[in-house]
């Protein structure tokens, strides 16, 4: 008998606070949103790291609406139990209200998304909140966020002094007051993580953040080790497949170049008489 698929919710998500950890990794593409969804995580994030870890960018500005649309288009034809979080680009909201949300809502229309993940705080919560107002479910996104790490002074701890650590919690609430059904928390320390998710009632899913959020999130290439430009002091390496991926494609140019591959097993035969009728 076929396995049944409980889909995981909005609601679901939430009502995970306090019960145990939520588990989310990125995703981009059909074969490894399989793998997701077969490993049992709660949430898939298509995170606009693609640009990084999927398109070889030096950063995540490059990534347009169309390409993050295509990936999760993908993702969506693979996955079908976890939550699925589509990441909104740079420049894909925060310009104006109503091609933010015109431009949230493609995720869920177009491409088989439940949510959208949306960078910034306070400043971002009217276009979130609009948003929410429209239907759409958004996970928020504070603390080290990559669309703007140039005018947080580079790819840095967050909220280590009174200041910025206060601008966090205000920026945390001001997401819950928006609508967010959660908020990932990025590279900040993680007391502050634990301070934060006490104050607020919806989840939150850290990455760099402790273990005291109420989830965690890992870039796929990280947690797999599939990408090795880089890797933050937070991303744990549960497997590498760099090195065995190499090794295979090592030893397969080596037997196609001493033409033991392809052998018998992997060829087609003909009759002789046949071959002789050609000759
Ligand atoms: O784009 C991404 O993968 C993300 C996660 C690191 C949270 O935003």
């Amino acid at each position: 008998m076929a396995e049944e698929l409980t889909k995981v919710t909005v609601a679901d998500f939430k009502a995970l606070k306090g019960k145990r950890p939520i588990t989310m990794i990125t995703a981009y593409d059909y074969p490894t949103a399989l793998l997701v969804d077969r490993a049992g995580l709660d949430s898939i994030l298509v995170g606009d790291s693609m640009a990084m870890v999927m398109l070889g960018y030096d950063n995540t500005l490059a990534v347009t609406l169309d390409e993050m649309l295509h990936h999760c288009r993908a993702v969506a034809r693979g996955a079908r139990r976890p939550l699925l979080i589509g990441d909104m680009p740079f420049l894909s909201f925060g310009v104006s209200e109503s091609e933010s949300v015109h431009n949230a809502g493609r995720f869920l229309k177009e491409a088989g998304m439940d949510a959208v993940k949306v960078e910034g705080g306070e400043r971002m919560a009217s276009t979130i909140a609009a948003m929410v107002h429209a239907g759409i479910p958004v996970l928020g996104h504070v603390g080290l966020t990559p669309q703007t790490a140039s005018s947080l002074g580079g790819f840095k701890v967050q909220g280590r002094n009174e200041e910025t650590a206060r601008r966090l919690l205000a920026d945390a609430k001001a997401l819950e007051e928006a609508g967010c059904f959660g908020i990932v928390l990025e590279a900040i320390p993680d007391r502050l993580a634990e301070l934060i998710t006490q104050r607020v009632s919806i989840p939150t899913i850290g990455i760099g953040a402790g273990n005291q959020t109420d989830g965690q999130v890992l870039v796929l290439h990280d947690a797999l080790g599939l990408f090795d430009r880089f890797s933050p002091k937070f991303a744990k390496r549960y497997a590498n497949l760099t090195q065995i991926i190499v090794e295979a494609l090592s030893q397969y140019r080596r037997e196609v170049e001493e033409r033991t591959f392809p052998g018998a097993e992997h060829s087609y035969s003909i009759k002789d008489e046949v071959l002789r009728r050609l000759s």
